[in-house]
């Protein structure tokens, strides 16, 4: 699977931390920065990860930023895109076999780097039930 990481400087170290997973699973990885701790807006980084997803380039995403809300906020403008905020491992799953997530937004600031990646791990793993939530995931307008 192809995924697109973005990530503001509250999201950095953890961004870091999951490239190193998803290489580790033998993911392929679309690292769309940032790469520096100065501070920069996490729409851009939002928008830049939603477009390659969008295009048909990277089948997921995931996005981190202090709290994860921005990042959220800024993807879920897009019709294509489903993204999920979460902080533990119930809705990360669910968000997946309920929502058919594409993009997992976390906050850096608000959970702790094991708890992220196993996160990472069940949400990647988990398929979408389909049946009865396609047709209200299809009611996003
Ligand atoms: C940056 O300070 C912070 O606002 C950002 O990382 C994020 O938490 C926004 O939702």
């Amino acid at each position: 699977m192809k995924i697109a990481l973005g990530c503001d400087h509250g999201g950095l170290g953890l961004k870091k931390e999951i490239a190193v997973l998803l290489q580790e699973m033998g993911q392929e990885v679309v690292d769309l920065g940032t790469d520096s701790p100065d501070s920069v807006p996490y729409p851009s980084f939002a928008e830049a990860v939603c477009a390659e997803i969008i295009a048909g380039r990277c089948q997921r995403g995931i996005l981190i930023c202090g709290t994860g809300i921005g990042m959220s906020m800024a993807a879920n403008r897009h019709q294509q895109i489903r993204a999920a905020l979460c902080h533990e491992l119930f809705t990360a799953r669910l968000s997946r076999e309920h929502n058919d997530a594409n993009v997992l937004c976390l906050g850096a600031r608000v959970i702790g780097s094991g708890l992220a990646l196993e996160m990472v791990k069940t949400w990647l793993a988990t398929e979408f039930d389909g049946g009865r939530h396609l047709e209200r995931i299809a009611m996003f307008s």
